[in-house]
C-alpha cells in the first residue's frame, strides 16, 4: 500500500486514497478544510479550493515537486508523496486568498444567521480571514426565497459548493433545483419556486456548509449553543430513524442527521446511509416521538459545547460512541 507523508507525519493508505482522506486518517490537525467535498456523496469536491495543499515530492519514482498547489480532495496519493498543509507558507497564503474570495459577496450577518455556531465558513474566516473587507463594489444580493414548504434559501450566503445539488441527485428521485447562470450570475435556484418536495429533500440543509439553506421549522427559534443535542432514535419506515434532536428544556426545537467530526452526516453502525427523512426531521417534534440515548458528543472547540455537559468519547457508554 502506498505511503504518504503529510506535514511530517507518515501514513500507509489504500490505493486510490485522496490526499484529503489520507490527512483525515492521520487526524484533524493535519486535515485541510473542505467546504465542498463530502465523503458521503458519490460526486463532490473540486469547487471551493479551500483544500489546496503543496506537493513537495510527487512520488518515490518521480520526486519532483508539483509546480502548482493541488486540490487535496481530488488528488490521489502516490507512494512516497510528500505533502505540506499547515507547514507550507504558500498554502496558508493561498487559503487566506480563497477565504477572502468566498467572503467577497457574503453578508456579515452571523449575528442573525441560524447557522452561526456551526458554520464552517465562520470557522474558516476566523482562522484565515482578514479582519476587514477590501471589496469596494456593490455585493450581489438576493431576497430570501422559500424552496418548498420547509426550506428557506438565502442565496446571499451561498458559496456555490454544489453539495445540495449533488445530495439531491443522489438521494432524491427527482432533482428540481440546481445552479443556474454562470460566473458572477451563478445562483442556486429551482426552475419553478416551491417545488423542492421529496421525502429526503431536508438533507440539503444538513449538507449546506453555510446558512444558505435553513430549516423553516427552526429558524430564529434559538441560537444553537443554547440547545442540547441528544442522540435519539425512533422506528421509521423511510430512514434509519437515527437522528440528533436539539432540545431546549424538554422541547424538541429541531431534528438533524448525526454529524461526524468533519461535519458530515455519519453512516449507521450497519454501514447504511445516515440521511434522515422529512417525517423524522419536520414532523416528530415531540420528545415522546423519540427514544433519547444520551448527550451527543460535541468537540470542545465548538461553541455548542460551551456548557460542557457532555462526556469525552473515552468516558462515554458504548451506545454513544
Ligand atoms: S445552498 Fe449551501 S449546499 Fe447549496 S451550493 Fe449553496 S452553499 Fe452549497
Ligand atoms: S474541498 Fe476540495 S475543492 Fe472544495
Amino acid at each position: 500500500m502506498p505511503i504518504v507523508t503529510i506535514d511530517d507525519r507518515e501514513i500507509e493508505v489504500p490505493d486510490g486514497t485522496t490526499i484529503l482522506n489520507a490527512a483525515r486518517m492521520i487526524g484533524p490537525d493535519v486535515s485541510p478544510p473542505a467546504m465542498c467535498y463530502y465523503s458521503k456523496l458519490k460526486v463532490s469536491g473540486g469547487k471551493c479550493r479551500t483544500c489546496l495543499v503543496e506537493v513537495s515530492a510527487g512520488s518515490t519514482k518521480d520526486p519532483r515537486p508539483m509546480p502548482k498547489l493541488v486540490a487535496s480532495c481530488s488528488t490521489p496519493i502516490m507512494d512516497g508523496m510528500i505533502v505540506k498543509n499547515t507547514t507550507s507558507e504558500r498554502v496558508l497564503d493561498a487559503r487566506n486568498g480563497v477565504v477572502e474570495y468566498l467572503l467577497m459577496n457574503h453578508p456579515l450577518d452571523c449575528p442573525i444567521c441560524d447557522q452561526a455556531g456551526e458554520c464552517h465558513l465562520q470557522d474558516l474566516s476566523y482562522e484565515h480571514g482578514l479582519e476587514k473587507t477590501r471589496f469596494e463594489f456593490e455585493r450581489r444580493t438576493f431576497e430570501p426565497v422559500d424552496i418548498g414548504e420547509h426550506i428557506k434559501l438565502h442565496m446571499n450566503r451561498c458559496i456555490l459548493c454544489y453539495r445540495c445539488v449533488n445530495t439531491a441527485d443522489q438521494i432524491t428521485d427527482k432533482r428540481v433545483h440546481g445552479v443556474l447562470g454562470r460566473g458572477d450570475h451563478a445562483e442556486i435556484s429551482t426552475y419553478i419556486e416551491n417545488v423542492v418536495d421529496n421525502d429526503f429533500s431536508g438533507n440539503v440543509i444538513d449538507v449546506c456548509p453555510v446558512g444558505a439553506l435553513t430549516d423553516k421549522t427552526f429558524r430564529f427559534k434559538s441560537r444553537v449553543w443554547f440547545t442540547r443535542p441528544m442522540d435519539a432514535h425512533r422506528n421509521c419506515d423511510k430512514c434509519s430513524g437515527r437522528a440528533a434532536v436539539w432540545l431546549f428544556g424538554d422541547e424538541v426545537l429541531r431534528v438533524t442527521g448525526r454529524k461526524d467530526q468533519w461535519g458530515e452526516v455519519e453512516d449507521t453502525p450497519e454501514g447504511n446511509s445516515g440521511f434522515i427523512c422529512n417525517t423524522c426531521r419536520y414532523d416528530k417534534k415531540s420528545l415522546a416521538d423519540w427514544t433519547v440515548e444520551g448527550p451527543r458528543y460535541i468537540d470542545r472547540h465548538s461553541v455548542i459545547s460551551q456548557n460542557h455537559y457532555e462526556l469525552e468519547p473515552a468516558e462515554q457508554p458504548k451506545s454513544l460512541k
